[in-house]
């Protein structure tokens, strides 16, 4: 059985790679890479699958909840990727790196019964990334 929680958060940030002159990374990555970075409303989506258990469910949603807000949300919530989060320091903080860390942070973390299948991130409403976890 899967189940697919929705999270939101917003958060800003800026495309840019130190390997590239300005004029490179202007032509990169668009206006994503204005000098002083813009904002997104992030739709969050996790993934578990297992056995249904002894209540009829596959996973207790609270404390699915639970992890995603304390591991992620509390992290990335109204904060500047470019600079508020650790494990982004030194790649661009594009929504695919972003996925890799939410799933290392949920990876760490992670005591459910049920295992983490996939973390879904759509930056905006034409764009959605998506880790498949092995
Ligand atoms: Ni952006």
């Amino acid at each position: 059985m899967r189940l697919t929680s929705r999270y939101r958060f917003s958060a800003s940030h800026r495309l840019d790679t130190p390997a590239l002159t300005p004029e490179e990374n202007r032509k990169l990555y668009g206006k994503c890479n204005n000098p002083h970075g813009h904002g997104h409303d992030y739709l969050l989506e996790i993934t578990v699958d297992g056995p249904v258990d002894q209540d009829g469910q596959v996973v207790n949603r609270q404390a699915l909840d639970a992890v995603v807000r304390e591991r992620v949300l509390a992290r990335l919530d109204h904060k500047n990727l470019n600079v508020d989060i650790p494990e982004l320091e030194g790649s661009v903080a594009t929504t695919e790196n972003l996925a890799t860390v939410v799933e290392g942070a949920l990876a760490e973390g992670w005591t459910l019964p049920a295992r983490l299948a996939k973390v879904r991130i759509s930056e905006t409403a034409r764009n959605t990334f998506e880790l498949e976890v092995a």
